[in-house]
């Protein structure tokens, strides 16, 4: 019998998820089945908006895609009695959030990092807006998208959605965030402790580091990066994201939409 150390449970289990889905596209499976939106187990009232981690979706700054997160330990087909993997992910890779920690010593001194994320952030109550196609999200953009105080939750759908920028294995630097200008805008203007976006950084490249200090200096925003919003209208909905429970500057994160 092959006893894997407790340690690796966890990662097991992400793993098992990951591969039944590929491996069990029927039967009881149907849950899974449906992995770019066609979710059919609820009647469709869940939408998956995570990325499935593949080898195809781009890793920041690089121009050869993912590397492949999932290896074998055991596995049923070398004679163990079960298949058994190992998981190795870059913590801000696919459908990830940012903790306080990725930007600021201080809060890596006090450890204010993926474990200690506030799941009343980010769960609960939300928004998708769609953002003009043509501009990075400014605060000139933010104040035309009109969001009420008291909303605490938004996914801003972009033209990196559009550009399907999440299924290019090559890194796009040009790909739509926040600026400093619009990052300050919403933290003086809004009550949003959740900002989701549909690539792999809230902030543009050209404000890359400014954006984040803006948005992490209380440790009260949650950046939610790397959505799949390809199949979701904008509007209101039930929004949770479940972070794995890491001592790390970041985590992978599985998020879905219910709608009401
Ligand atoms: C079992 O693990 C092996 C090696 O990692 C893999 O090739 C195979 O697809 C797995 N099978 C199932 C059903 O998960
Ligand atoms: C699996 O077990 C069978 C029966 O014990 C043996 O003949 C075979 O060589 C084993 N295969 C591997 C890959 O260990
Ligand atoms: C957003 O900013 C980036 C620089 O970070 C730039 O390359 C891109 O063209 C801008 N996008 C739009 C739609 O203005």
């Amino acid at each position: 019998m092959d006893s894997p150390p407790a340690l690796l449970t966890c990662a097991v289990l992400f793993t098992i998820l990951t591969v039944a889905a590929a491996s069990h596209p029927a039967s009881s499976f149907s849950a899974f089945a449906g992995q770019y939106g066609n979710n059919v187990f609820d009647n469709g009232r869940i939408i998956d908006i995570t990325h499935e981690y593949r080898r195809t979706m781009p890793a920041f700054m690089s121009k050869r895609g993912m590397p492949s997160v999932v290896s074998e330990l055991y596995s049923m087909r070398k004679n163990s009695s079960t298949n058994n993997s190992f998981l190795k992910v870059a913590v801000h890779s696919g459908t990830h959030a940012d903790a306080p920690s990725h930007v600021y010593l201080k809060y890596l001194d006090q450890g204010v990092d993926a474990d200690a994320f506030n799941l009343e952030v980010l769960n609960g109550r939300g928004t998708v807006v769609d953002v003009p196609r043509d501009t990075n999200i400014t605060a000139e953009v933010l104040k035309s998208l009109k969001i009420p105080r008291g909303v605490q939750r938004v996914l801003f759908r972009t033209l990196n959605t559009d550009r399907h920028l999440m299924y290019k294995k090559e890194f796009e630097s040009s790909y739509v965030g926040f600026t400093k200008d619009g990052a300050q805008w919403l933290v003086d203007n809004t009550d949003i402790k959740l900002i989701g976006l549909d690539y792999l950084s809230v902030a543009r490249m050209a404000d890359l580091i400014p954006t984040h200090l803006i948005f992490l200096a209380k440790a009260d925003i949650i950046p939610v990066e790397g959505l799949n919003l390809d199949d979701v209208k904008p509007g209101n909905y039930m929004i949770n994201c479940l972070p794995l429970r890491l001592h790390a500057d970041g985590a992978p994160t599985r998020c879905i939409l219910t709608k009401d």
